[in-house]
């Protein structure tokens, strides 16, 4: 007895190894081993590519006319034939974007030729199987329509639902990763910077699914707090694993400036902005690192694990330091930083984030930005899309309701103005939007009277 309740024990450990294997080590389908089938494959009539959505179906069936008349993934590949693209491709030296692995990695699905099928094309863009997985193993059960989302995986498909698979998927293409990047050599030929907020892109990609009781039913959907505190937690990893990866942190002598708040040194200099900020430390004159996505994740940790939310700004205070020093200095003050978020992604995901702790999140949001943290447009951009994203989850939850709804919506819409251009961004009126924002939810929450 006592020996089968050991072995009992072995097993379940087991299977929650097995679970957790499924739910974080996935790879991502670029680089899984799976045949690609193409779009076309999924976009029958009877299908993902109906004209309307099914009404006795559990999922919509127009996803493919969804994604392709409004989604930008699908014109992915298109923008690499537009002038601005021309204009890049001239500047680095490249002959056909269209044709380059640099440009494709990001803007196709580009998996290796041995694994594109007969129906396969690059030039669909960003497609289904870019973010679903190659449907080689997955596409029989799935037409059956008998196996289930744990089948479904199994054979395959990527846990789009899961935040932290999601986060490490969109990231791949909006952050980069050790294989695909961004330089600055690549943005100084004219590329956009990219911008990204789990929670928020998640809601602005145009909706091929819809998340209603059936929805639930098959799959856990988590709130956008939850969503937006994963997605933050891991574009702080993908940041540390860059400024660490010696293929990625120099361009010769210099520093790689894709690191840096770019604003330091692209914006009028007829709008003066520079004000001290005592978490960074640093004197006037010097570009500082990008640390938008840090400061987030120092307001997650300011609720979730105070102790912790000190040490991070501790270190990352020793990384602004360090970036003055020179790139050894900052490899060593990152890789330090990198290890004490080891397991950090991993607890912030198995949070659920209560009602009492929404609170408190949008509450730090604030006061960060009444501290003077969002002195810098990139930190002001990501501080209006998580507040966005806490007031959402708030309101989906019934903490902001009735006539509080009208007004939040004028005060996010003034936040919006505030960081619509990053060479008018002007630090004072954001903090004034903010001021505004705490006005508008007071009544209902409570926020802290301090400030
Ligand atoms: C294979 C790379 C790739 C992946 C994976 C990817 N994206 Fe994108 N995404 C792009 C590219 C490239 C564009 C720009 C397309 C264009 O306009 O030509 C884009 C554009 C977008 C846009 C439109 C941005 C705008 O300026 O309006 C949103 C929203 C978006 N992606 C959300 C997501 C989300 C959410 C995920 C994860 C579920 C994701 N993306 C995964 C490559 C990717
Ligand atoms: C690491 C991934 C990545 C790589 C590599 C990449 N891009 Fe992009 N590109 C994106 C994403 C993501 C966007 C959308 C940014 C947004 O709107 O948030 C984008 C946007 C663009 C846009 C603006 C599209 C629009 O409608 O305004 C152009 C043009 C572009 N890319 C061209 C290129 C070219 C040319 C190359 C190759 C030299 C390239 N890209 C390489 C990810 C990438
Ligand atoms: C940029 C990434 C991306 C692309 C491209 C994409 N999807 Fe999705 N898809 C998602 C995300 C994120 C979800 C929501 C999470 C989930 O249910 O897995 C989703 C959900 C779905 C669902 C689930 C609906 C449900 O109720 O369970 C279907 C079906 C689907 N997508 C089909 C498609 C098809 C077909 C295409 C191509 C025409 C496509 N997707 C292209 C990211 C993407
Ligand atoms: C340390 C200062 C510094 C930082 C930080 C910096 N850049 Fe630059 N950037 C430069 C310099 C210097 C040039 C080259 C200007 C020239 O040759 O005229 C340049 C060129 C560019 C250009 C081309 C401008 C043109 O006139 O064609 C773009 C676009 C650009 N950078 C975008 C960015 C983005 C996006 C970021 C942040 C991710 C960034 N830069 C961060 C210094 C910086």
């Amino acid at each position: 007895m006592k020996k089968k309740y050991k072995n009992f024990h072995i097993f379940v450990g087991l299977l929650l190894v097995l679970k957790v294997s499924i739910t974080t080590a996935e790879t991502l389908p670029q680089y899984g081993k799976d045949m690609h089938l193409g779009v076309q494959t999924c976009s029958g009539s009877t299908c993902h590519g109906a004209v309307q959505p099914w009404q006795n179906s559990s999922v919509l069936q127009n996803e493919a006319i969804t994604w392709k008349k409004y989604d930008h993934h699908a014109r992915a590949f298109k923008t690499l034939a537009s002038e601005r693209s021309k204009r890049i491709a001239k500047n680095l030296g490249i002959e056909n974007p269209q044709k380059d692995n640099v440009c494709l990695n990001c803007h196709a699905n580009n998996v290796p030729k041995e694994k594109r099928a007969k129906n396969f094309m690059i030039s669909d863009g960003v497609t289904c199987e870019a973010c679903h997985g190659g449907a080689e193993k997955w596409l029989g059960i799935h037409v059956s329509g008998v196996g289930g989302r744990e089948e479904n995986i199994k054979a395959g498909q990527y846990p789009t639902e899961e935040p932290l698979a999601r986060a490490k998927l969109c990231l791949s293409c909006h952050y980069g990763t050790e294989n695909k990047f961004l330089t600055h050599r690549i943005m100084g030929a004219g590329h956009p910077r990219l911008a990204f907020e789990l929670d928020t892109y998640t809601a602005t990609q145009p909706a091929h699914y819809k998340v209603d009781a059936d929805y639930r039913q098959r799959k856990r959907w988590s709130n956008g707090v939850r969503t937006w505190a994963i997605g933050q937690a891991v574009a702080v990893e993908e940041t540390l694993n860059a400024l660490t990866d010696k293929n990625r942190n120099r361009q010769g002598i210099f520093p790689e400036l894709v690191f840096f708040d770019c604003h330091a040194c692209h914006h009028p200099m007829s709008n003066l902005r520079w004000e001290r900020r005592d978490s960074v430390g640093l004197d006037p004159g010097i570009p500082k690192l990008n640390d938008a996505n840090i400061v987030m994740l120092r307001v997650i940790s300011s609720v979730v694990d105070p102790e912790l939310g000190k040490r991070i700004e501790e270190e990352t205070k020793r990384l602004h330091q360090a970036s003055m020093k020179g790139g050894d200095a900052t490899f060593e003050a990152a890789d330090v930083l990198r290890s004490t978020l080891k397991g950090v992604v991993q607890k912030i995901s198995k949070h659920t984030f209560n009602q009492k702790e929404m609170e408190k999140i949008l509450n730090a949001l604030l006061e960060f930005g009444f501290h003077g943290e969002y002195v810098n447009y990139i930190a002001a951009e990501q501080a209006t899309y998580s507040i966005g994203s806490v007031i959402e989850a708030m309101k989906d939850s019934g903490m902001i309701r009735g006539k509080a709804i009208e007004k939040v919506k004028k005060a996010m819409d003034m936040a919006y103005e505030a960081v619509k251009s990053d060479e008018k961004y002007r630090p004072s009126e954001f903090v004034k939007a903010i001021e505004n924002i705490k006005k508008s939810v007071s009544p209902e929450l409570q926020l802290s009277k301090k400030h």
